[in-house]
């Protein structure tokens, strides 16, 4: 590892996640690299948030399949943030080039394949902290898991609930991918291979409030039984009673029905994309809810607003702890791996909820 972080690169800083991961470090007036495949659109960045923040960030272009480009990028980079995706498809070459350059790696992942594969993959580094999937969604399931795990249950059940969220191209092309395929659960002290749907939980809300949710493959059953003593921990996503209903049923060809979709619904993506990173998201609310899976018990929620820009703010705010106070050990792991719970919460703007 280098001696001590000082240089932050955000790769995919052209998309939507991407622009405002790079908003947030000049708003907090940190330099950086500007990083991606395509140099104009780079440039349109740079204008803008010099325009806005005064800072100019230093531009790079490197593709993923070009080893020394991505090399290029990081000789002087201690910190790199990866928030191009689906990960599953672009992601490894870029966690590759981290690991040969020894740089502490974050991203914005939600693809679970590509999250088991970066934990094998770096499971000899110690020295530098790899950070994939520090993004809303599982950062808020293992703060909400942390908590649970803090008051002595070792059962715990993962809920993302976001009613009318809007998503971006990257967010529905890697939604398609991790529906696509099974997934690991982690029950009873084991990993086991399920497919989306094959559980459905009745679970009640921080309010009071019924929902249904069904099991998909989150993050959480990887990352939580290395800093919680847990037996169990199984992620689902909130869904109307109809849709959660049918999708369980459907369960054992879910995976191959949506793989023998994905290039069409690729294409619609394509056609619905407009590559506007512009639109503001703070007005979406999400909550991600820790509860009992057999009872549905609620045990904590860990709330907030603006997915995406609360993602800017989890990783941003992760890189610059590591180049404030770098840590002594690394490897892999996750927010509560590193930092206090409620203190990390509140300086993202997160809510913690214990009901
Ligand atoms: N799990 C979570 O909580 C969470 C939260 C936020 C984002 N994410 C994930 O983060 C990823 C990015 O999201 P987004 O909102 O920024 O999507 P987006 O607006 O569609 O942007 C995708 C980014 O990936 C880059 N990219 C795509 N294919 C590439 C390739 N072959 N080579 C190099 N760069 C490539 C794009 O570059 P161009 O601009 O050149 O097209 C762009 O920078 C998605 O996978 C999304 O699921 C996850």
């Amino acid at each position: 590892m280098k001696e001590s972080p000082e240089y932050i690169a955000v790769y995919g800083a052209t998309g939507y996640t991407g622009t405002r991961i790079c908003d947030e470090l000049a708003r907090r007036g940190l330099d950086f690299v500007a990083a991606g495949r395509n140099i104009d659109k780079l440039q349109t960045l740079s204008s803008d948030i010099g325009a806005e923040h005064g800072i100019v960030p230093t531009l790079r272009q490197a593709h993923v399949d070009d080893e020394r480009s991505l090399d290029a990028l990081l000789e002087h980079v201690d910190i790199l943030i990866n928030a191009a995706g689906p990960f599953a498809e672009v992601g490894r070459p870029v966690v590759r080039a981290a690991l040969r350059n020894d740089v502490h790696y974050l991203d914005t992942s939600g693809e679970q394949s590509h999250l088991n594969w970066v934990k094998s993959s770096a499971s000899d580094v110690t020295d530098r902290v790899i950070m994939p999937s520090c993004a809303f969604e599982y950062t808020a399931g293992n703060l909400a898991a942390d908590v649970a795990g803090s008051e002595g249950h070792r059962s715990i059940g993962i809920a993302y609930h976001s009613p009318g969220m809007s998503t971006s191209p990257g967010t529905k092309r890697s939604i398609i991918r991790s529906i696509g395929e099974p997934g690991l659960t982690y029950r009873e002290g084991r990993h086991e291979s399920r497919a989306v749907g094959y559980r459905k939980y009745r679970l009640a809300l921080p309010g009071g409030q019924v929902a249904r949710a069904v099991w998909i493959p989150g993050g959480e059953p990887l990352t939580v039984p290395a800093f919680a003593d847990v037996d169990t921990v199984e992620t689902s996503v909130v869904l109307p009673k109809i849709v959660a209903n049918l999708l369980h049923r459907a369960s054992p060809v879910v995976p191959g029905v949506m793989r023998g979709l994905a290039p069409l619904l690729d294409r619609a993506v394509d056609l619905m994309a407009n590559n506007d990173t512009d639109w503001d998201d703070t007005g979406n609310a999400f909550q991600v809810v820790a509860f009992e899976p057999d009872s549905g018990e609620c045990i904590a929620a860990v709330s907030g607003k603006g997915p995406y820009t609360t993602t800017a703010r989890i990783i941003t705010e992760t890189a610059q702890r590591l180049l404030d106070e770098p840590p002594e050990d690394g490897g892999f792991c996750q927010v509560p791996d590193l930092f206090d719970t409620s203190g990390f919460a509140e300086s993202v703007g997160l809510d913690v909820l214990r009901p």
